[in-house]
């Protein structure tokens, strides 16, 4: 999970995708106020990717925001484990489904076991500050815990 100090290495990698709008552009102190919600992954002291999890828990239910991995570090799978993590934490919250917002990136979630659902699968909460002129799909995927672990289903009935 992130610490303060990773603010920098944060803001290194998601900067130029809020620049290119692919990420909502969060200012310094919303970062540093959602600062426990992100994990981190590091490589050699560097920060590579992140992610954060923010939960709503009258609804069971938990966003997967800001999920970036660092351009050089791309398709090795980083991606993958980092979900894997989000997707873990997310079940040991007992939250039965994970949902996200996105414009580009809708396929590599399908690929992961989401599917594109209407706006009234989100938290009225959360609901009441989508920004509309980004035209974001949503996307949610269902949760399994199972025997052996936890587990991820890939279709949300
Ligand atoms: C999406 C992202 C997190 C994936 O991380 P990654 O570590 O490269 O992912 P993995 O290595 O686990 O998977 C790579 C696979 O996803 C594919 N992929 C990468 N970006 C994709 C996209 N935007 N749409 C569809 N597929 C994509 C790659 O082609 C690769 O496919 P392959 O396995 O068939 O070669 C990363 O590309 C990224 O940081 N993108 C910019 C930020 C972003 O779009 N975040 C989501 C905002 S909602």
């Amino acid at each position: 999970m992130a610490k303060v100090t990773d603010l920098a290495g944060i803001k290194q990698i998601i900067k130029p995708l809020e620049e290119s709008g692919t990420l909502v552009r969060r200012t310094d102190d919303e970062l540093l106020k959602a600062i426990d919600s992100f994990a981190v992954m590091e490589r050699e002291g560097q920060i590579i990717a992140c992610a954060a999890l923010f939960p709503f828990f009258k609804e069971k239910c938990g966003e997967v925001a800001c999920i970036a991995v660092s351009p050089e570090c791309r398709g090795q799978g980083q991606g993958d484990k980092l979900l894997d993590f989000i997707e873990k934490k997310a079940s040991s919250l007992r939250l039965d489904r994970l949902f996200l917002l996105t414009t580009r990136t809708a396929d590599w979630f399908v690929r992961r076991g989401f599917t594109e659902c209407s706006i009234d699968m989100i938290p009225d909460e959360r609901r009441k500050k989508i920004n509309l002129s980004r035209k974001s799909k949503y996307y949610v995927k269902k949760l399994v815990a199972d025997g052996s672990g936890i587990t991820a289903d890939r279709a949300f009935k």
